[in-house]
């Protein structure tokens, strides 16, 4: 049971869909309080309506004044944990036209890397400024298994994500002797919103041809996957970063 002095409180970066909300709502299940942030309005009301108590918070942690209005008020709601959450994942082909001629890259790189970077950074600081340096606290960052290997439909996915692996582990070091705890969660892989670019090509502008290209290098084409050798290389490498990545 959740005491006052077991009383967390939460700030999930896409809180409002998805995994994010998933953990959202465990962690409202279980008495922390939780603040949430999307672009979305009408799914954080959503989300606001079935978790009384948590705040719900418009912004775009992808740019640089929503970041700092969102840790503002998250701070002064008493933030302990932040959760690095949002990600956006695109397709890009480059040897589609599409992927060649339009700039694509700056959003997902802002999204996935920059925004958990500087989030921390502004958690950190806020906590140095307030005196509460010596408080605990967790700064958990949501990676993925495409940072340890490529995923060739979704380059810049895993780019942003391996960064963001390595700014995990080196912070982790740096903040060995705080009371700041740091945390990689690593998901399988989840029927969310996230692959959509991948799935439909409805969703996004990308054009029907970048998106099927996207599923055959995903081996969804099942002549691909047929002819598909395995791959015991490709394990066995990342059998070698995971055993790096510890300590
Ligand atoms: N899905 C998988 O298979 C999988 C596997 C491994 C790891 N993960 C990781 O799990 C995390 C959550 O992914 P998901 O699958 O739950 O994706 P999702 O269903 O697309 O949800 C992402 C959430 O982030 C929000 N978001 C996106 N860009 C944002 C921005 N610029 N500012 C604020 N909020 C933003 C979205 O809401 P708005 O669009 O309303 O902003 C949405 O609520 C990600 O870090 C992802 O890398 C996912």
């Amino acid at each position: 049971m959740t005491t006052a002095s077991t009383r967390h409180t939460i700030l999930v970066t896409g809180g409002a869909g998805g995994l994010g909300l998933a953990m959202a709502r465990l962690f409202h299940e279980r008495g922390h309080r939780v603040i949430v942030c999307a672009r979305t309005e009408s799914a954080l009301e959503d989300a606001a309506s079935e978790m009384p108590g948590a705040v719900a918070i418009r912004a775009d942690v992808s740019v640089a004044a929503d970041r700092e209005a969102l840790m503002a008020q998250a701070t002064t709601e008493g933030l302990d944990i932040l959760v690095n959450n949002a990600a956006i994942s695109r397709a890009h082909d480059y040897v589609n036209d599409y992927t060649l001629e339009v700039d694509r890259a700056e959003a997902e790189i802002a999204t996935n890397l920059t925004a958990p970077i500087e989030l921390t950074r502004l958690f950190l600081l806020s906590r140095r400024v307030g005196g509460r340096d010596a408080t605990p606290a967790s700064i958990v960052n949501v990676g993925t298994p495409g940072a340890l290997f490529p995923l060739e439909a979704n380059p810049l996915y895993c780019v942003t994500k391996a960064g963001l692996r390595m700014f995990t582990l080196a912070l982790r070091r740096q903040l060995a002797a705080t009371p700041v705890r740091v945390i990689e969660v690593f998901p399988p892989a989840l029927d969310t919103g996230l692959a959509r670019d991948l799935d439909n090509p409805h969703m996004d502008a990308n054009g029907e041809e970048v998106i099927l290209r996207g599923r055959e290098l995903r081996g969804r084409d099942p002549a691909r996957r047929r002819s598909r050798p395995a791959a015991p290389r490709r394990v066995r490498h990342v059998r070698a970063v995971r055993t790096e990545g510890r300590g």
